[in-house]
C-alpha cells in the first residue's frame, strides 16, 4: 500500500496534543509492516528543526494565488513533506489560535491535494489519510483515484466539517472503542455508521520507554521497577522543591482545557493533600482565565502546602518524562477523552491511572475493585481506579481507593507487584497498526 497523510501536527516536530504523537507513531507502524508511508504538513515557522532530517527543497507550484514552496525531509524516520505557501500563511510562530485558521488551513488542504495530483511526481497513493477538521477539505475534496479515510481525534472542534469528511470518507475511524459508541449519535456521525470504526491508539514505545529513556536519573525495567522509580521521584521532588517524606506522588499532565476536567483536577490537588500525599501539576492553559485560576491555586497551595504540592506551567517534554517516571499515581480526570495517551504514558512507566470512565479512558482503565468481569471480556489484567459521574463526590472514591492502596501496601510489596503488571501490558501500536492496515484494504474495495 502507498499512504500519505495529510495533517496539521506531527511529534515531534510540529505537536501541540495526543493527534501529533498519533500521525507520527501510525505512519511509523505501518510503514513497519512493509507499506509506503508519506506525510504531508504545513511548513510551520515554529518547527523543530533539530528532529528533521534531510531537508531539502524540491520544487514549487501555483495554487491559488500564491507560489508554494514544496520541501522533502525525514521525521522520525517518516518521509515528509512540508508544503510552504509563500503568502506567509505558516509564518504566524504557532499551530493554532489565530482567527483565520480555518483560511490557513484551508488553504493548505487545496495545497496538499494539488500536490498530490500534479507534482508529487509519482504514482497518486493508494490512500489519503486526514485528521480531524483541519484536514477534512482533503477527504472532502477532489481525492480521485486515491481513496480518503478520515480520522476523528476530538469531535468538539469543526464538528461541520468533519460531517462533511465522514460523508465522503470511504472508511472513518475515531481513536477508541467507546469513544466511537458515545458520538454514534452526533449528526455528524449518526448516518455514516456502517463505515465507522473505534481503534485504540497506541504509545510510541521508543519514545515512552523507561529502559531507554535518556530523561530518566536511572534507567528501570521490570525487575528493577522501585528503585528505578524512587529515583525519579528523589529527582522530581528535587526540581519541584518538595520534601522526600515517604508519600505517594499524585501527577497530572495535561493541557488545561474543559475536557481534561478542570474542577476536578483543582479538587484532586486538595483531596491529595488533605490525605498527606503529594500534588504535581505540569499544564498549558490555552485560555488566560482558566491560567489565572490556576495561577490562584498555585499561590495558595504554595503558601498552605509549601513542600507537598507543585503547578507547573510550562509544556515540557523532558519533564513530562520524569514527572510519568516518578509518580505513583497519575490522574485523568477527563469530562470526555477520545482516547487519551498519558494514561497509557504512565502505566509503562509502573506509574498507576486514575481516571474518569469515559472515551478511550474506558478502553485502557480497567478498576481494580470494580472491573473484575470487564477486564476479563477485554482479555486485560486490572490495572488502576476508575470513577464514573462529573462530580467531585465520584472521583473522591476513585482516588481514595488509590491512596489507600498505596499507603497499605507500599511496604508489603503489593504496590510493586500491582506496578510491574502494569507495566507489562501492551500499548504498543502493532495491533491498531494492524487495525488500519486492513481497513485501508477495506476502503480500497469499491463501494456497494
Ligand atoms: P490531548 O491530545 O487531548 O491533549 P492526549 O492524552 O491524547 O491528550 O495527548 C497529550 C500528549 O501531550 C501526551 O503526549 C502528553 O505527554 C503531552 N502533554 C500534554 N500536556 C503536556 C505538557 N504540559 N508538557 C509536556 N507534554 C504534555
Ligand atoms: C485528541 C484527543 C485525545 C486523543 C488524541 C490522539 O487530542 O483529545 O483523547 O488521545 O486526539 O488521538
Amino acid at each position: 500500500l502507498h499512504v500519505v497523510h495529510v495533517a496539521v501536527e506531527m511529534a515531534p516536530i510540529a505537536k501541540v496534543g495526543g493527534m501529533g504523537d498519533v500521525v507520527t507513531a501510525l505512519a511509523r507502524a505501518v510503514q513497519d509492516e512493509g507499506h509506503r508511508v508519506e506525510v504531508i504538513l504545513p511548513k510551520f515557522d515554529c518547527i523543530n528543526y533539530a528532529e528533521v532530517r534531510n531537508l531539502r527543497l524540491r520544487g514549487d507550484f501555483f495554487w491559488s494565488n500564491s507560489q508554494v514552496k514544496v520541501w522533502e525531509a525525514v521525521v522520525e524516520n517518516v518521509q515528509t513533506i512540508l508544503l510552504e505557501p509563500t503568502n506567509g500563511f505558516f509564518w504566524v510562530g504557532c499551530i493554532y489560535g489565530r482567527n483565520d485558521d480555518a483560511q490557513r488551513f484551508g488553504y493548505f488542504c487545496g495545497a496538499a491535494l494539488e500536490y498530490l495530483k500534479h507534482h508529487s511526481g509519482g504514482t497518486r497513493p493508494d490512500i489519503i489519510h486526514c485528521h480531524d477538521w483541519q484536514t477534512a477539505p482533503v477527504a472532502f475534496g477532489d481525492c480521485h483515484p486515491s481513496r480518503p479515510v478520515f480520522t476523528i481525534h476530538n469531535l468538539n472542534y469543526g464538528a461541520d466539517l468533519i460531517g462533511r469528511a465522514m460523508a465522503a470518507a470511504a472508511v472513518a475511524t475515531t481513536v477508541s472503542p467507546t469513544y466511537a459508541a458515545e458520538v454514534s449519535g452526533h449528526p455528524a456521525v449518526a448516518p455514516h455508521m456502517a463505515k465507522f470504526y473505534g481503534i485504540i491508539n497506541g504509545i510510541d514505545q521508543d519514545i515512552w520507554d523507561p529502559e531507554e529513556d535518556r530523561f530518566l536519573p536511572k534507567n528501570f525495567g521490570v525487575e528493577d521497577v522501585a528503585e528505578g522509580k524512587a529515583a525519579a521521584k528523589a529527582a522530581l521532588r528535587q526540581r519541584m522543591d518538595l520534601s522526600a517524606a515517604e508519600v505517594p506522588l499524585v501527577a497530572v499532565v495535561t493541557r488545561l482545557t474543559h475536557q481534561k476536567g478542570i474542577h476536578l483536577i483543582k479538587h484532586a490537588a486538595w483531596r491529595t493533600l488533605e490525605r498527606g500525599a503529594q500534588f504535581v501539576l505540569l499544564g498549558s492553559a490555552p485560555d488566560p482565565r482558566v491560567q489565572a485560576e490556576f495561577n490562584q491555586l498555585a499561590d495558595t497551595l504554595r503558601r498552605q502546602y509549601p513542600d507537598r504540592a507543585r503547578l507547573w506551567f510550562a509544556y515540557d517534554e523532558p519533564l513530562s518524562h520524569l514527572i510519568y517516571a516518578g509518580a505513583d499515581m497519575l490522574l485523568v480526570p477527563s469530562m470526555f477523552e477520545p482516547c487519551g495517551l498519558t494514561q497509557m504514558i504512565g502505566m509503562r512507566y509502573g506509574t498507576i491511572p486514575v481516571v474518569r470512565r469515559t472515551g478511550g479512558l474506558n478502553d485502557t482503565v480497567f478498576d481494580l475493585d470494580d472491573d473484575e468481569e470487564r477486564a476479563q471480556q477485554h482479555g486485560m489484567e486490572r490495572n488502576g481506579f476508575s470513577f464514573d459521574g462529573t462530580d467531585a463526590g465520584g472521583m473522591d472514591y476513585a482516588l481514595n481507593r488509590a491512596l489507600s492502596s498505596w499507603f497499605e501496601g507500599h511496604e508489603s510489596g503489593e504496590w510493586t507487584r500491582l506496578q510491574q503488571r502494569v507495566m507489562q501490558q501492551d500499548w504498543s501500536w502493532t495491533a491498531p497498526a494492524e487495525d488500519y492496515i486492513e481497513l485501508y484494504y477495506k476502503a480500497l474495495k469499491p463501494q456497494g
